[in-house]
């Protein structure tokens, strides 16, 4: 895969840092990501472990360091939790993992014994995971003799395969294919926290790549942001106040639900479920509900008609 040669994704480390920050405090019971922690490196790991004791440091840069971790954290709890619930009632033998970052669902989600997991991202981010994955868990860098990057697991996933693509100039259906995902059997589709980095053509391109490997039976969760003026504005504040994490990284499509529904029903996807963080968020034990990500974030699930 050629990729565009950028750097690996800092916002697929920030989030990691949410879910590390969260695991164990907050909506234990629904809510848990204890291998995240383990991916971070020691630098990454300073304000985690200061949200978790809730101990703002002196410093301006330590201090937005440690309150984009805290907002993180409450926007990636529920956005996990529904994520998670969503790929649990529709477990097929093939999960593909769009834009993963540092996801770590393969290893952790109870019920995919019988499921071969395809990690696409970035090719940066990926070798940066990799790389991440190699400290943490031992799990080899290199591929396997059929060039799959094939790695046996355990615990949750049958497989993970690396599909190295970006979004922009790779041909998300011949990696797939390369990587030996059958679009002949159903498939369980994830797309979290990639759509606001992509232009609308990028997901336009994504989405019909996807639904032509779609079979019967398949299904789409996919996470997006909606129009807000009060999210733009934050962002805009982060960037202001010296958060280069979000800066580096800018959104670059945005999406009621209706455009996604209309996006979706135009590649054989109805979707059956769409709703916003902040609906979520009620039915756990989030601190911060009025957090303006929570009301502009979604989560929808779409099936293949
Ligand atoms: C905010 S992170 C989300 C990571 C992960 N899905 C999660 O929720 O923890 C954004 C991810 O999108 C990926 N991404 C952004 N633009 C991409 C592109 N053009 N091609 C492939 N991946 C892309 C990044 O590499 C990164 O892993």
């Amino acid at each position: 895969m050629s990729g565009s040669g950028r750097a690996a994704s800092r916002t697929a480390v920030l989030v990691c840092q949410g879910r590390a920050a969260a695991d164990g405090r907050t909506s234990v019971g629904r809510f848990a990501d204890p291998l995240a922690i383990r991916l971070l490196r020691d630098a990454e790991r300073v304000p985690v472990a200061e949200v978790r004791a809730n101990t703002a440091p002196q410093g301006w840069q330590a201090r937005v360091a440690f309150e984009s971790v805290r907002a993180c954290s409450e926007v990636v709890v529920p956005r996990t939790v529904a994520i998670d619930e969503a790929l649990r009632a529709r477990v097929t033998g093939q999960l593909v993992v769009l834009g993963a970052g540092l996801d770590t669902r393969a290893w952790r989600l109870p019920g995919l014994a019988q499921t071969d997991v395809w990690e696409v991202d970035h090719p940066a981010s990926q070798q940066d995971k990799r790389a991440r994955l190699a400290e943490a868990v031992g799990v080899p860098r290199s591929t396997d003799e059929s060039g799959r990057s094939a790695v046996q697991l355990p615990v949750a996933a049958r497989c993970v395969r690396f599909t190295p693509v970006d979004f922009a100039v790779d041909d998300l259906g011949a990696a797939l294919d390369a990587a030996g995902h059958d679009p002949s059997k159903p498939t369980t589709w994830l797309w979290e926290g990639v759509v606001p980095y992509l232009a609308r053509s990028e997901v336009h391109a994504t989405v019909a790549a996807l639904a032509a490997r779609t079979a019967p039976g398949s299904a789409l969760v996919v996470n997006y942001q909606a129009p807000s003026a009060r999210a733009a504005i934050g962002r805009l504040l982060a960037r202001v106040l010296g958060s280069s994490v979000t800066s580096g990284e800018p959104w670059r499509s945005l999406w009621t639900p209706q455009q996604m529904a209309a996006l979706l029903a135009d590649n054989g996807l109805r979707v059956v479920s769409d709703d916003d963080l902040l609906t979520l968020a009620h039915t756990l034990d989030s601190p911060a509900l009025g957090r303006t990500s929570l009301r502009s974030g979604r989560v929808a699930v779409a099936v293949s008609h």
